[in-house]
């Protein structure tokens, strides 16, 4: 198993302090075996992770949009991973230096508004903690953009921290299921305009790889 004594004491330890769900944890194993159909956007997805280090510093990131269950938070999860594990690389420690704090966060859509509804009042000081690192960490991956509730409130606050984010070159990974133009219903258009300068599209066609459970006989 790896090891990062800078950030954590092991690698399990890492995807832990990232917030990387468990089912994702080999996910940058799957970016060698691209499903059928997807193999000319998987080689766009290694064109990108060819100079991650340099994508990430000039605050570059993926919008991954597509249907359910075609891999989009999967490759986010894998480009995540791939950047975690150059992280600890100790020629590249200096550029995130800040010591234990992982330099990936990954949030959904739904945890961050619940976050921000629940924890902001009950627990302002953690909330604050936390919203510094939304805004700083510089990998963040927000997954299912669009699965939360309109709010306006809620999408002012994204939209704060989207700019914030922007215009420190901090680099986003988003997965939606929502197309371009439904995107454009729920958002401002300034928030469309920043990711769409800052994110490098990536389609994601085809049908679901979810498998259904096995039937209980
Ligand atoms: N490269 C791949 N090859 C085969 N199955 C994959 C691959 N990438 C992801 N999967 C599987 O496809 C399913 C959906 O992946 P997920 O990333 O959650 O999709 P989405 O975020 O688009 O809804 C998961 O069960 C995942 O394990
Ligand atoms: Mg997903």
């Amino acid at each position: 198993m790896q090891s990062c004594p800078t950030f954590a004491r092991n690698w399990q330890e890492l995807l832990v302090l990232a917030g990387i769900p468990r089912r994702y944890h080999d996910a940058d194993q799957l970016l060698y075996s691209p499903p059928a159909g997807l193999e000319k956007l998987y080689q766009k997805v290694w064109e990108f992770l060819e100079d991650l280090p340099v994508q990430v510093a000039q605050g570059r990131g993926l919008l991954l949009k597509g249907n359910v269950g075609t891999s989009k938070t999967t490759v986010a999860v894998g480009v995540a991973l791939q950047f975690l594990k150059l992280s600890c690389e100790p020629e590249l420690l200096d550029l995130w230096a800040k010591p234990r704090s992982a330099p990936v966060l990954f949030v959904t859509m739904a945890t961050l508004v619940e976050n921000i509804l629940s924890l902001k009042p009950s627990n302002p000081a953690e909330w604050a903690r936390y919203e510094q690192r939304l805004r700083r960490v510089p990998l963040l991956i927000l997954d299912d953009l669009g699965a939360e509730q309109p709010d306006d409130w809620i999408h002012a606050k994204l939209d704060a921290l989207m700019a914030e984010r922007y215009n420190n070159l901090r680099s986003t990974l988003i997965t939606t299921n929502l197309s371009t133009d439904k995107l454009r219903d729920k958002y401002a258009e300034r928030i469309i305009d920043r990711l769409r300068s800052c994110l490098q599209q990536l389609d994601f066609g085809g049908k679901s790889l979810r498998t259904p459970p096995l039937p209980v006989s």
